[in-house]
């Protein structure tokens, strides 16, 4: 008896490059997935990168960019359908028709619109267009990237939940006012972290100037490491426990993201000794910075040597976009079609 693979859908921006928090929270997981025979799809959403790129070179640069990390991380663009979302133009179509059963007040809630509105008053000479309707949008065309594939797993970190969490939504009332013609995708698990930013703060993140990349060299880890702040007393730790969950929200802001950047690196002798050393107190920031750089600067040289390899260029990027565009495109329009069936719209354009 066959029984089907199931589908993974992620994607990321192509803002500047690629961080900690994108790979331990989204990557691993469709690293894990695609050695499963999970079908997993993975693509670079530059339509989403409109609302804050305006220079058509550098969407154009950073998306290639983008791609050739996603290659020197391990993902494989045979085994898995790696693509750039405008490649997909009728993500647009099916967009516009989740958008129809969308409520302005719903959007208005979602996190990544709020949060700009935040900085929008905080500093209202903020460049780009934060309140552009694309920005309001920003989750049904979210929704449009998941549906489109029949998606059942979305590996995402903790900051686009809520956005999985509108997807799923939307295709119920989408299903439930016109039959059902979308799948419905599985909540985002437990599982899903969110990795603090080297500044201390909550998350990091590409806009916030506080991310720990995978292409840094060993002198800017070196040089970012050293800048986290630690000179906040320890505080005693309340729990028994040696996880990072546990111990890391009870640690000063720069303390506990290098807690956790050495849970995620270093073998778990080295990690539980400076858990042990925190605990006992003292002054071990300058050991625990330079472990945590040697093991940050570890991890990124193979990912950098893959990343130069020549033999990754733009043809060999561009080659197996326009071959994953046509595998993922047959999919994506049958998605269209049953909505615009269901709905009730047009003659069956897309129908050869
Ligand atoms: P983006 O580009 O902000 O981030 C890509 C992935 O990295 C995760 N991530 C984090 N996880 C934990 N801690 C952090 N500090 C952190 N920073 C980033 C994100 O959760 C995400 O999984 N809207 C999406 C891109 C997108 C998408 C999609 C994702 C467009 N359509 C459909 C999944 C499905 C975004 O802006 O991700």
């Amino acid at each position: 008896m066959s029984t089907k693979r199931e589908v993974i859908l992620s994607g990321i921006r192509p803002t500047g490059r690629l961080h900690y928090g994108n790979y331990f929270c989204a990557i691993t997981h469709i690293l894990r997935l695609q050695e499963q025979d999970a079908q997993c799809y993975y693509f670079v959403a530059d339509y989403h990168a409109l609302t804050t790129i305006t220079d058509r070179r550098e969407i154009y640069r950073d998306t290639l960019n983008m791609l050739r990390t996603y290659v020197a991380c391990g993902l494989d663009p045979i085994r898995s359908t790696i693509y750039r979302q405008s490649d997909l133009p009728c993500t647009a179509e099916l967009a516009l028709l989740l958008g129809m059963i969308t409520n302005i007040g719903h959007l208005e809630r979602g996190t990544t619109y709020k949060d700009k509105m935040l900085k929008l008053e905080a500093d209202p000479r903020a460049e780009g267009n934060p309140l552009s309707y694309g920005l309001l949008g920003y989750p049904v065309l979210m929704a449009a990237d998941i549906l489109i594939v029949r998606a059942d797993v979305v590996p995402v970190g903790d900051d686009q939940r809520q956005h999985v969490e509108m997807a799923c939504d939307i295709a119920e009332k989408f299903n439930s006012r016109f039959g059902e013609a979308l799948h419905v995708p599985r909540a985002v698990g437990r599982e899903a972290m969110r990795l603090p930013g080297l500044d201390g703060s909550s998350k990091m993140g590409k806009s916030d100037n506080n991310t720990l990349d995978l292409l840094d060299n060993p002198q800017t880890v070196l040089q970012k490491i050293k800048g986290v702040e630690t000179s906040t007393d320890p505080r005693p730790l309340e729990t028994e426990s040696n996880e990072p969950d546990a111990i890391v929200p009870q640690m000063p802001g720069g303390v506990g993201v290098l807690y956790r950047l050495l849970h995620l690196l270093a073998p778990q002798d080295v990690y539980l000794d400076f858990v042990g050393q925190y605990r006992a107190g003292g002054k071990f920031y300058g050991k625990l910075k330079a472990a945590v750089a040697e093991h940050v600067s570890k991890f990124n040289a193979p990912v950098i040597e893959r990343y130069n390899n020549p033999a990754f260029n733009d043809d060999y990027i561009e080659d197996f976009l326009r071959e994953n565009a046509k595998k993922v495109t047959p999919v994506a329009l049958e998605t269209v079609e049953r909505c615009r069936e269901a709905i009730g719209i047009g003659h069956s354009l897309y129908r050869a």
